[in-house]
C-alpha cells in the first residue's frame, strides 16, 4: 500500500533518469480503447482509430506550473469549519471509523503474511525463493507503490486466499508507471484460485485502460484444480489472461516477465506471452505438464530442471530470453528492459501545490457511519483540494449534487460529489458538468454517497416526479459513460442502488474505484429495511424471522470488506490518505499524455 513514509530513492539504479515515450503528442483513448479492442481485436488494432480516438489533443506552450501559479490561486476558499451542530454525527462518525480501520488493519496485516509463517518458512528457507514483497522492492524504484485491492479473496465460499495468491499494483521502474502482477507461491503453492483470475484480469485491464506497461512475475503451480469449472472454460476464465497478452502487445503496451519458480501447464504461457523473459536459474522452471505427470507418461522419472529449467529455455526452446543466475540479477535485467522501451525522460516539472486548510484525519469524523450521518460534502472536500480551493459551477442549483473545479497536488480535476439525493436538477447539472470536463479533458473525480433507494410514490405527482428524475439520470448516466478522460470513483459513505451507477460506480469503468472502509455497497440499506419483499398478498407467519435473516445476510454483503473481498473495487483506502492515492493515480493516468499510439497492428511474437 502507499506508505508516503517509506518514498526513498532505493539505490543508484533507481536515480537514473525517468523515462517515458518519445513524443508529446497527447493521446486521450482510455477505456473505449480497451473495450473496442476486447470486441474487435483486428479492427481495433488496425484501423486508423487509434490515431484519431476523440480527445486527442495538440501540445499546450504553457507549463502546468505556470497555468497553477496564474489561475488555481483565485479559486474561492471553502469554509471546512464544523460546526457546533455537527459534532454528535460527527463523533457517531468518527466512533464507526475508529472500529472499521481497527479491522482493516487486522486484516491488511493478516495478508501480508501471504499463506503463513510456515508456508513463507517453506518457501524462503526450503525452496531458496525470495517472498514477493521483497522481490517487489529490488524491481521497484520506490517501496511505496499503490497496491490493488489487497484485501481480495478473503472470507470466499471456499476459503481464506490471502491477497487472492498473487499482488497487483502500480509502481515506477525507471520512472515509468508499471502494473506488476506477482504471484505468492506461500499461498498454496501460488496456485490460481478463481479470484485470482479475476485480479489478474483487472490489473491488466487497468494497465490497457491506462496506457501501463505491465510486468508479470510468475511462481506458480498453475489452477488450483478442486476449483478446476470455475477458472478454466469461461471467457473471462484463466485462458482470458493469455488473450489480453496478445491484445496489449498489439496496442504496444509492453510486457515482460521473470520467471522465480515454478510456471506450470497454463501458467506457463504468462512467460511465453511477454514480449520478453528472464527466467532464473535453479529456481525458475517451465513447463505443460510436469516430472509426475511425464513419470505417468513414459515411466522415464525426470527432473525439473531437465524438463524445464533455466538452462533449457535460454538455450534450447527459447521460450525465454534471459537467463539469470540470481533473483537480484533477474530484476535488474528487467529494469533494463525497460529502459530499452526508448521511452523519452518525464517532464521533470513538480507542481507546487498548497496543502488543504483543514486536517486531512478529521475525514474519520466525515466518513458517513449511515446515509442518515452524512455531513454536507464541501466539509470532505476541503480537507482534500489543493488549499481548500474550489471553483464551485451551478452552486445554487441541483444543490444535491456538488459540482466544480478544484487541484489535487497541482492536477486539475472537475469533481462531482453527492450531496444528498440525486434529483432531477442534480442530475441535469451532473450530465452538463461531466460534458464540460469532457470536451476540456479534465479528469473526473466522484465522490459516491448514494441514497438508500428511496420509497414507492404515493401520488401521481409524486410517480411524475420519479419519471422525470429516471429521465434525467439516464441522461447523465450516458454522459458519464461517454466521457473521453479519466474517472477516478471514491465511495465516502453509500454505493447503494441505481444511483450509484449514476456516480461512476464499477459497471461504468472507472479507470480507478476506491472505497472508505465504513464505505457500504447494496442495492438496498438492511437497516432501513422494515418488511421483506414479497411477491402478492400472500400471508407469511415467519416474517419476523425471515426479515432478521435477511436483514443479517444484506448487513454482511453491503460491507466495504465483502465488496474488496470480490474484487468490485480496486481496494479500500484510508480517508486521510485519499488526497495521496487520487494524486498519484493522477499522475499514473497522465503517462499516456506522452505516448506515441502509431496503428500498430501486430503482437511481438516469441520466434
Ligand atoms: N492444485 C491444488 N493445490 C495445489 C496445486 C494444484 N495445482 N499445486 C500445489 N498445491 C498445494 C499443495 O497441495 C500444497 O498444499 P498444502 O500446503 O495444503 O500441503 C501447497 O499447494 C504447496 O505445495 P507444495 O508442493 O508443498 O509446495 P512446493 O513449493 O514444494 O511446490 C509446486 C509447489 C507448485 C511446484 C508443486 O506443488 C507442484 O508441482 N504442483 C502441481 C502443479 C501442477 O501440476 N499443476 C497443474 C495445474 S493444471
Amino acid at each position: 500500500m502507499w506508505n508516503p513514509a517509506a518514498l526513498c530513492c532505493r539505490t543508484a539504479a533507481s536515480a537514473r533518469s525517468p523515462l517515458l515515450p518519445r513524443s508529446h503528442t497527447l493521446n486521450r483513448v482510455f477505456g473505449r480503447e480497451y473495450d473496442a479492442l476486447c470486441q474487435q481485436p483486428a479492427q481495433g488494432v488496425q484501423g486508423e482509430g487509434l490515431g484519431r480516438t476523440p480527445g486527442v489533443l495538440p501540445c499546450r506552450s504553457v507549463s502546468s506550473k505556470a497555468k497553477y501559479r496564474q489561475y488555481a490561486q483565485t479559486y474561492p476558499v471553502l469554509d471546512g469549519r464544523i460546526l457546533s451542530v455537527y459534532r454528535h454525527v460527527f463523533e457517531e462518525n468518527l466512533r464507526n471509523s475508529e472500529a472499521v480501520v481497527k479491522r482493516y488493519s487486522e486484516l491488511l496485516e493478516m495478508v501480508r503474511k501471504g499463506g503463513g509463517d510456515k508456508a513463507i518458512w517453506r518457501h524462503t528457507q526450503r525452496n531458496k525463493k525470495m517472498f514477493v514483497r521483497e522481490r517487489l522492492k529490488l524491481l521497484l524504484d520506490h517501496e511505496s507503490f499503490l497496491e490493488l485491492s489487497p484485501l481480495a479473496g478473503l472470507n470466499m465460499p471456499y476459503g481464506d486466499v490471502p491477497a487472492a495468491g498473487c499482488l497487483t499494483g502500480i509502481g515506477r521502474i525507471c520512472g515509468v508507471w508499471c502494473v506488476f502482477m506477482a504471484n505468492d507461491a506461500t499461498v498454496k503453492g501460488g496456485t490460481i484460485y478463481p479470484i485470482g483470475v479475476k485480479k489478474q484480469l483487472r490489473a491488466q485491464e487497468i494497465a490497457m485502460q491506462n496506457r501501463l506497461v505491465a510486468v508479470y512475475l510468475v511462481d506458480s503451480g498453475g489452477a488450483f484444480l478442486p476449483l478446476q469449472a470455475e477458472l478454466f472454460p469461461d471467457k473471462s476464465h484463466g485462458g482470458r489472461v493469455f488473450y489480453n497478452e496478445a491484445i496489449m502487445s498489439a496496442m504496444r503496451i509492453p510486457q515482460v516477465a521473470v520467471v522465480c519458480g515454478s510456471c506450470v501447464a497454463g501458467g506457463a504461457y504468462v512467460p511465453t506471452m511477454a514480449e520478453e523473459t528472464v527466467i532464473i536459474d535453479k529456481i525458475g522452471t517451465l513447463f505443460l505438464a510436469g516430472p509426475p505427470l511425464v513419470k505417468a507418461a513414459t515411466g522415464e522419472y525426470v527432473s525439473p530442471e531437465d524438463l524445464g529449467g533455466a538452462r533449457l529455455h535460454s538455450h534450447v526452446s527459447g521460450c525465454s530470453d534471459h537467463f539469470a543466475s540470481s533473483e537480484k540479477e533477474a530484476y535488474e535485467c528487467i529494469r533494463n528492459v525497460i529502459s530499452t522501451l526508448n521511452y523519452d525522460p518525464l517532464p521533470e516539472e513538480a507542481v507546487e501545490h498548497d496543502s488543504p486548510l483543514y486536517s486531512p484525519d478529521e475525514l474519520l469524523g466525515l466518513a458517513p457511519r449511515d446515509y442518515r450521518c452524512t455531513l454536507p460534502v464541501k466539509l470532505i472536500l476541503s480537507r482534500l483540494l489543493d488549499g481548500s480551493r474550489f471553483q464551485e459551477f451551478k452552486a445554487n442549483y441541483g444543490m444535491t449534487l456538488v459540482t466544480g473545479f478544484g487541484h489535487v497536488e497541482g492536477h486539475l480535476v472537475g469533481i462531482v460529489a453527492n450531496n444528498g439525493e440525486l434529483s432531477h436538477d442534480a442530475s441535469l447539472k451532473g450530465s452538463h458538468f461531466v460534458q464540460l470536463c469532457s470536451q476540456r479533458s479534465i479528469p473526473i473525480l466522484f465522490f459516491q454517497n448514494t441514497a438508500p433507494q428511496t420509497a414507492e410514490p404515493t401520488s401521481t405527482s409524486q410517480a411524475e416526479a420519479h419519471s422525470s428524475r429516471l429521465k434525467a439520470q439516464a441522461s447523465m448516466m450516458a454522459a458519464v459513460a461517454c466521457a473521453a478522460v479519466p474517472k477516478i470513483t471514491i465511495v465516502v459513505g453509500g454505493c447503494f442502488g441505481s444511483e450509484s451507477y449514476v456516480m461512476c460506480g464499477r459497471s461504468f469503468s472507472p479507470n480507478f474505484l476506491f472505497l472508505w472502509p465504513n464505505a457500504r455497497v447494496a442495492l438496498v440499506d438492511s437497516r432501513h429495511l422494515s418488511t421483506v419483499p414479497q411477491a402478492g398478498d400472500s400471508d407469511h407467519g415467519g416474517e419476523e424471522a425471515e426479515l432478521k435473516e435477511l436483514k443479517e445476510k444484506l448487513e454482511e454483503e453491503s460491507s466495504a470488506f465483502y465488496s474488496s473481498a470480490r474484487l468490485w473495487d480496486d481496494g479500500i483506502i484510508l480517508p486521510q490518505n485519499t488526497r495521496k492515492v487520487i494524486a498519484d493515480c493522477l499522475k499514473i493516468t497522465e503517462q499516456q499524455k506522452y505516448q506515441v499510439v502509431s496503428p500498430c497492428q501486430h503482437p511481438v511474437m516469441r520466434m
